[in-house]
Formats: C-alpha cells, structure tokens, sequence
C-alpha cells in the first residue's frame, strides 16, 4: 500500500488508522543496520551475515529506524524493501552517531567549543551534514550537550565543557548545522541533543554512575542546553543511561513527559540510548524485561534502540490494557512525525544518491574548513619569553608517540573517517618549513610504553636543536564512552620522556593532545610553551603548523578547567559560595585543599595569543538595572603587542545574595574580536533580567533583586568587577 499524499497530519492519521499493533510496535524499534557495513575497515562479512534477518524485519514492517551502518546503495535496498515489500510501505529512518565529521573529520566537540566560535560549529555541522547525507543518512545521534565538570569522566570531549551558557550556544549552534535551514532537503541531517539528561553528573566522573542532583542545578546546568537545542529546532532527543536520584533517566517520568511535554511542549520523539530500556533491570529500577518495557514506555519514551523490548512486550501490555492504544498512538504517531518532518514520507528515497555519494569534491571542499576549526580550536596555556612562533628556518626536533602518529588523530567517536586524508603532525611540519628535511622527528616512546633506546634518541635530538616539539598526550581511547579515568595526567612513558627532554635545556613547546582537562606535571607542566591541541580531526598536522609558525595566532579558549592536581575533581569555575571561602589573606580553615587552593592551574576562560592583551576597566553605564530594564557594560581592550591576535572578551555576573547560593561567576557573554598591534577597541555587552535569572528556592525562575559584580575578563579568574544593583519590579519592595 502506497502512502497516498494527503495534508501531512491526515496522512499520518491515516496511516495509523489502518495499522495493526504490531506495525504500531515496529514504528517504536532501532537496530543496528546490518545491512550496510558500519564501516570500510570493520568486518563486512558479520554485518552482511545479518543482513538477511534485518531486511525480513523490514520486509515485515517492523523497523522503524536503523542506525550505524553507511551507503547510499543498500540504503536504497533497505528502503526499497520497506517501501515497496512492506504492507504498508513506510519508509525506514537511517541513524548513525556522526559526531564531529563523517568522511572529513572536525576537531572533538569539546576542542570545537574552546574557539568559543558557535558559528564555527555551526559551519563543520553543516558540512558533515552534507557528507553524511551524501552517505545515505538522515539522521545523526548529536549533538551531545551534556555539561561535564568532572574531568575523570571520559565523554566530556563530545561536548561543549564545563560551562551551560557556552553550551547552550554551541548546542544551539551544532543543530543549526546539522539540520539546516530545510529540513526536507536532502542535505538536512536530523540531529538528536543528548543524553537526557544530566549524564554529565554522574558521581566521581564514573561513566553510567549514579547521579544525586538538586532540582535547581539540574534545570539551570544540565536541562539548559537541551532547552537551547530544541529552541534551535532539535526533534529528537536520547536518553541517558545515569539515573536521578534514584529513577534512571530512560524511565523518567518527571523529565520525559512533566518537563518535555508539559513544562517545554518538545513535539519531537525520544530515542533510548543503547539497550537503555533493558539496563532498567539492571539498575534495579525493573522486574523483569517487561516490567522495563512497561515503565520505559508509560515514563514518555518512544523509541527503544537495539534492545527488542518493545517489539517483544508492548503488544502484550497493549492487550492487557497497561498501555493504552491511545498512548502507544500518540507514541508512533511522533516518529511518523518526524519521517514526515524530515520529508521522507514523500521522497523515501531522500540522501540516499550514489552518484552524490561518489562525488568525491564535497569532502576536499571541507578540508579548508577542517584547517580553520582547528587552527581556532588550540588554546595556548603558555609561551614564556615568547619562545612561539617559531621561525621556519629553526632547527626543529619533533619528539613524541604523535609525531608521526595517524591512529590518534581523530578523537573519540569518529565512525567514519578517511584515514588517508589525515594530516600527521610531522607531515603538517615539515610542509611548513622552509627545509622540510631538516626536521628531526623521534618517537621516544611509545604511547603507553617505553621504547628501546627511544629517550636516549629524543636527548640526541633535542640536543641537536633550537627547540623542541614534544607530542605528547591522551591516546584517543582514554577519552569517549566508558573511559573514566582515576588519574588524569599522562601516561608514565610520555612524563618519562619529558623530563629527559627537558633537562637536556633545549627549549620544549608542548603540544598536548588531550579529550579532557589534564593535571599537568613536571617538565610538561614546567614547559615554557604549552599548546592544547585536544584531537584536532583531519587537517591536524596544517592547523598545527599554522599556529607553531605564526601563520595564525592561537584564538581558542579553555572550556574546562586544567587542575593542579587529579584529586582537584570535580573542579569547574562556576561553582557555589562556601561559607568559608578562602582569600588573598587568610587560608587557614578555608575551602581549600591541604596541597592546593581551590582553584584550577589554568581556568575557564584563559588562553593567549601573539599579541599582549590589557583590559581597561568594566564600567556600567548606570549604578542600576530596572526590573524590565536593560544596562549596557563595556570595556577597552587593546593589543599593545607587536603581532596581530584574537581575544575571546567574556562577561561574568555574580549575584551577591540569592536565596540558593549562587556561583562565584558566571558566564554570561563572549565576543571574539580581531585586534592588530597598537589597537583598542570598546566592546559592550548588554544585560537584562533574563540573565540573572536562575531556579530560586520556591523553584520558580526569574531573577532576584539585590547587589550584582560584573566584570569584563580575559578569563573566569581575571579582572576587578564593578557592581550595578537590581531594582526590584515596581509593585515589589526592595
Ligand atoms: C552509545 C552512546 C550514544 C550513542 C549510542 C548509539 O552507547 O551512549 O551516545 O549515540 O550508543 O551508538
């Protein structure tokens, strides 16, 4: 049966009307795509061996998405079979966790979100839109904006950090890019904010932990971007694995329906994540396997992923009248929503073109973009005596396990990459040098082991040079899903290696290659450059070069906080008052650490550039905001430098009395501006209520009256503030 075309609401009354529960059933499952091999390096034979059993589920109208799996050809298969072999024709939505890139790979999240550039994420969102609809999908499971202030945990690098007003931005910003202006063009990618929700929080940064949150910081820190995302068009959500307090997000009732339905009238569907219907057992929050599919199902999820638990109880629970039709209704009527949204009910055949997937122009047209986001993703923590940039013509010894590495380049989560385009850091190098021959490159050691005479090569080396280079880092599989760490430093080898390069007294410039926040130590930390050069995708190795050299000045900013120590965790900038906090003057019996203060080595917020940065004074242009007021708030910032730069001017707020604790500063704006030597520029931001609004203690949210300190910084640690003071609304009392 053909999908007649009819006004789309009709359409899918429709359909529904004339489905049995079964069908009903099958709109509600995700699975793995077996039919099409994940990827060009992984085992085709085991997916293709499954392809037979997956084609008859679609065949049978079971299968309302399949995901991870690529190709325009069997995407075709896969559609044809539903369209034209299923009873009621309804086509298959085709899913696939493109994170930050598809063929060409953009820097991690996380390293994209310290450009503090969410229209630089916009743009690498778009063009992995093209490249993964070019491969036959519809559909991607990202952004991820989960807020990450524990750095142990690994999954912080697909996000945007520790802060929720740059998150929201880059939320925002990525499912601007994903999505683009149509969604039913066929470059259009469907994008899925996640993990819903507060899976950032999990305790002791331990991935799937337990989360314990007050109300108020999980809707002002973690529902926030989620919030950002759909008023940027997101319609689809997934869930998280973690529970809170005590009910797992994935059979949340509060937050699925209460919040996303009633509080945000979110119109979209929620996806599980994986098999996090069947982990419900697990947790000890369900019976049995019916019992989760029950509680999953009746809490507002719509479509279980990869566990089989809906397709092998709703029926029965239907039956019984546990389920109400009507809700499993309202459920399958959402996903033919979104199919129909996205344009597939009437072009089944949308992004799945082998022609423009053999069109091998549209990543080489992305590899200037891959250059920029990561050239302007590098944040430079330090460069004393102005060691950077380099001359092209020093003598140059490249010493570390990523010097020539290819294998850690793209960062966690990347899928689908073309290896054979990446950029080595040497390569990039000695591309960028004047005699790219005379570039000495030695390994030292391996990534996570000593290697045979490697530190006494890496001495030779650095003893022969100007400067050294010294790569050294995370390998990619320190960061991502399921890679907690209790220890967030290097691997011994690579501290090895450093201390021995460093004290043969060749200048050392680091280049860190990190999916976290890192405690520095000894002659890494002690470094006199350090560059953050998180997992920078494809063009690693030009963007590096670039920076090294001078061919840009570094622009990125930290999004999370470095420590001083690994014990320092969870650490982030934006963290409540204490009763005791500890001053200038006076540490003892204060909230600090016996080894360090509580503060980071590195803030939120900080990072240099070529040129050298002075802040005038933040100034308010009156000593008071009306309630429905506006106030403007400026400073002069100049490069007094001899080289051009670029400086990320953030605005922090502080709400002196709140009936919660309020943190000790908030971000709450950012310009990037280009400044050349000798120039000043004025740069204003201006405020409203809304931005000092936050969950009060009667739960409600809008702003408090009383004494505010705002300060315009290059950092969350820097600057004096200046004050305005929040005038009550006129029928109030102050
Ligand atoms: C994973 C991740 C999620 C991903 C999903 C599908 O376990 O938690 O981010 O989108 O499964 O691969």
């Amino acid at each position: 049966m053909s999908i007649e075309a009819k006004s789309p609401q009709a359409r899918i009354e429709s359909l529904l009307a004339c489905m049995t529960v079964e069908e009903k059933v099958g709109q509600l499952g995700m699975f793995a795509d077996m039919v099409r091999p994940f990827a060009p390096d992984v085992n085709p034979d085991a997916n293709v061996r499954n392809a037979a059993e997956v084609l008859e589920q679609v065949r049978a109208g079971r299968v309302g998405a399949l995901f991870n799996g690529v190709g325009a050809a069997l995407g075709r298969e896969i559609q044809r079979v539903a369209v034209e072999e299923s009873r009621l024709g309804i086509p298959v939505l085709l899913a696939a966790d493109v994170i930050h890139g598809m063929r060409t790979v953009f820097p991690i999240p996380l390293g994209e979100a310290a450009s503090f550039e969410p229209d630089l994420a916009r743009r690498t969102a778009r063009a992995t839109a093209i490249e993964a609809t070019a491969a036959g999908l519809h559909w991607t499971f990202a952004p991820a904006v989960d807020v990450a202030r524990d750095q142990r945990w690994g999954r912080g690098a697909e996000g945007a950090g520790e802060d929720v007003f740059l998150g929201c931005a880059f939320a925002a910003a990525r499912v601007r890019g994903f999505q683009g202006d149509d969604l039913r063009a066929h470059d259009s990618l469907l994008a899925t904010p996640k993990h819903f929700a507060a899976y950032g929080a999990v305790a002791a940064g331990m991935d799937y932990n337990y989360v314990e949150i007050s109300d108020g910081t999980l809707r002002d820190v973690h529902l926030a971007p989620f919030k950002a995302a759909f008023d940027a068009g997101a319609l689809t959500v997934m869930t998280a694995f973690n529970d809170i307090n005590g009910v797992p997000a994935s059979a949340n009732r509060m937050l699925l329906t209460d919040v996303l339905r009633g509080q945000w009238r979110f119109p979209g569907l929620v996806v599980s994540d994986y098999t996090a219907d069947m982990e419900l057992v697990a947790h000890g929050y369900a019976a049995d396997d019916r019992d989760a599919t029950l509680r999953a199902f009746s809490a507002g999820m719509d479509m279980s992923m990869q566990s089989g638990f809906y397709a092998a109880h709703l029926p029965a629970l239907v039956a019984s009248g546990e389920v109400p039709m009507a809700a499993l209704d309202e459920a399958v009527r959402r996903v033919l929503w979104v199919k129909e949204a996205i344009g597939l009910l009437d072009d089944p055949y949308r992004s799945l073109d082998p022609v423009r997937e053999a069109d091998a122009s549209l990543p080489a047209a992305h590899e200037a973009l891959a250059r920029e986001a990561a050239q302007r993703s590098i944040v430079l923590l330090r460069n004393e005596g102005e060691l950077l940039p380099l001359r092209r013509d020093a003598r140059i010894a490249l010493v570390g396990p990523f010097a020539r590495d290819r294998d850690n380049i793209e960062g966690c989560w990347t899928l689908f990459g073309d290896k054979s385009r990446y950029v080595t850091l040497e390569a990039g190098l000695r591309a960028a040098l004047a005699d790219g021959a005379a570039l000495e490159v030695v390994d030292g050691c391996a990534l996570e082991a000593p290697l045979a005479g490697g530190i006494e090569a890496a001495v030779a080396a650095a003893r022969g040079a100007d400067v050294v280079l010294l790569a050294v880092g995370e390998p990619q599989r320190y960061s991502g899903e399921a890679q907690s760490r209790t220890r967030i430093v290097l691997p011994p080898a690579q501290q090895a290696l450093a201390e021995a390069v460093a004290a043969t007294g060749t200048p050392v410039v680091v280049l860190l290659r990190n999916g976290r926040a890192l405690a520095l130590e000894g002659a890494v930390r002690d470094a006199p450059a350090i560059l953050v050069t998180w997992f920078l995708g494809s063009q690693t190795g030009h963007a590096v070069a670039d920076v090294v050299f001078g061919g840009c000045s570094p622009s990125g900013r930290l999004p999370v906080s470095f420590p001083h120590d690994s014990g320092q965790q969870p650490l982030f900038y934006n963290h409540p008052r204490t009763g005791r906090p500890e001053t200038p003057e006076m540490s003892e019996f204060k909230a600090r650490w016996r080894e360090y203060p509580n503060a980071a080595l590195y803030p939120f917020g900080h990072g240099l550039g070529y040129g050298r940065i002075e802040y005038g004074a933040t100034r308010v242009d009156a000593a008071e905001l009306a309630w429905d007021g506006r106030l403007v708030v400026r400073a002069q910032v100049s490069n007094t430098g001899a080289r051009a730069a670029e400086e990320v001017v953030q605005l922090y707020l502080h709400d002196r009395v709140g009936s919660r604790v309020r943190p000790v500063r908030e971000l709450k704006g950012f310009h990037k501006i280009a400044l050349q030597p000798g120039q000043t520029r004025e740069v204003a931001f201006e405020l409203d209520r809304g931005l000092l609004a936050f969950t009060r203690a009667d739960g409600s949210h809008d702003a408090e009256p009383g004494l505010f300190d705002v300060w315009i910084a290059p950092s969350s640690a820097a600057g004096e503030p200046a004050q305005f003071r929040l005038l009550a609304p006129p029928h109030q009392p102050a």
